[in-house]
């Protein structure tokens, strides 16, 4: 963590654009999650005023009917976001059902959704066939994109970085903002941009999506032995037989992982020595073992020194909650007034 604020320093801060993010509570983070989200987020709190927040109310849309590890989950996940580098110095983080704002405007919000956009939304029905042990017929599940829109709205937030899966949801965000705004004849909502992340490809230990429910992750506070035991069964080149067969490095989880984690002249040299069959998977394994626990460990370390400060933690999402929920309610006074439901003292 940094030790500074850059706020007070640096007053033109005050000016920078905004953007809001929110990641649904899977518990501990995985590589996947890191290299998908997270590592993008650490880099945006330098450039914008950001607000991150676990999106707890999100998670009950699928798993309504076993909530019992949303609590924790949502503890975990936040512990790792502050491990890996997210500094409450420079942003906000915080939890969307502490905001009890954001369930009212979501409440406005679903008066005048029309709704054709719900159900002509892609992620729907395809969501809806993927989980299907869950029954996911419901209006809660239907109304998903609502929420979310009112999660962005309510910080009035410029931008909005998601992965590519989560743009149908920002385009229907900017189509109810504008619906809004017309409605109520106001301007309170920024037309919010995607922010679109480029998502590194980084296969699971055994070549396919990385995913909890595959038991393929390797998590981003994983203990060194347990680095070196997950790497050392990872999937390479099936084809890839005897030592002496030349490999394919492109087809090797291993090799994918050796691009985010060694250096360019490493990976050139890896590259070309399983072509050759000059290194072979053990060694080829071994130098990816050293640069994995070496850009880890750090993260592992932070992350003991904040389950000594538990107090500390709390403290730190407290006033994120604290802080989100002031500009919630300043934004939830204009809608109010816009909607014609504000006090004017009758
Ligand atoms: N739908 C997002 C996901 O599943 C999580 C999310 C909820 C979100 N509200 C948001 C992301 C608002 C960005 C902005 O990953």
């Amino acid at each position: 963590m940094r030790p500074l604020s850059n706020r007070g320093e640096y007053p033109e801060m005050a000016e920078r654009k905004r953007i809001l993010s929110g990641m649904r509570p899977t518990g501990r983070l995985h590589l996947g999650n890191l290299h998908g989200a997270l590592d993008n987020w650490i880099q945006l709190q330098n450039q914008y005023e950001c607000f991150f927040f676990v999106a707890d109310w999100h998670a009950l849309t699928t798993d309504y009917a076993s909530p019992g590890a949303i609590r924790d989950n949502s503890w975990e996940m936040i512990m790792d976001w502050l491990s890996a580098g997210l500094d409450p110095e420079l942003c906000t983080p915080f939890i969307q059902s502490e905001i009890k704002e954001h369930a009212e405007l979501y409440l406005l919000l679903a008066m005048l959704t029309p709704l054709p956009w719900l159900e002509r939304n892609p992620t729907y029905k395809e969501q809806q066939q993927q989980l299907d042990q869950k029954d996911l017929a419901t209006y809660g599940f239907l109304g998903y994109p609502v929420l979310m829109a009112a999660d962005i709205i309510i910080y009035r937030a410029n931008g909005v970085p998601v992965g590519k899966d989560q743009l149908p949801h920002v385009e229907l965000t900017r189509e109810i903002a504008r619906r809004f705004n017309f409605m109520y004849n106001t301007e309170v909502f920024p037309i919010p941009d995607p922010l679109l992340t480029e998502v590194p490809v980084l296969p699971g230990t055994d070549g396919r999506k990385m995913s909890k429910s595959y038991g393929n992750c390797i998590f981003i506070t994983e203990p060194e032995e347990s680095i070196i035991d997950k790497i050392s069964k990872m999937m390479t080149d099936p084809q890839r037989i005897r030592r002496n067969d030349p490999g394919n490095p492109e087809v090797s989880p291993v090799f994918a992982y050796h691009k985010l984690y060694s250096s360019p002249s490493e990976v050139a040299d890896i590259a070309d020595g399983c072509r050759t069959a000059r290194i072979g998977c053990v060694e080829c394994k071994k130098r990816l073992m050293k640069n994995v626990i070496a850009k880890l460990a750090p993260i592992r370390e932070r992350r003991l020194q904040l389950e000594a400060k538990a107090s500390k933690v709390r403290e730190i999402i407290e006033a994120g909650n604290e802080k989100a929920r002031r500009e919630a309610r300043v934004t939830m006074e204009l809608v109010r007034r816009a909607v014609g439901l504000a006090d004017n003292g009758h």
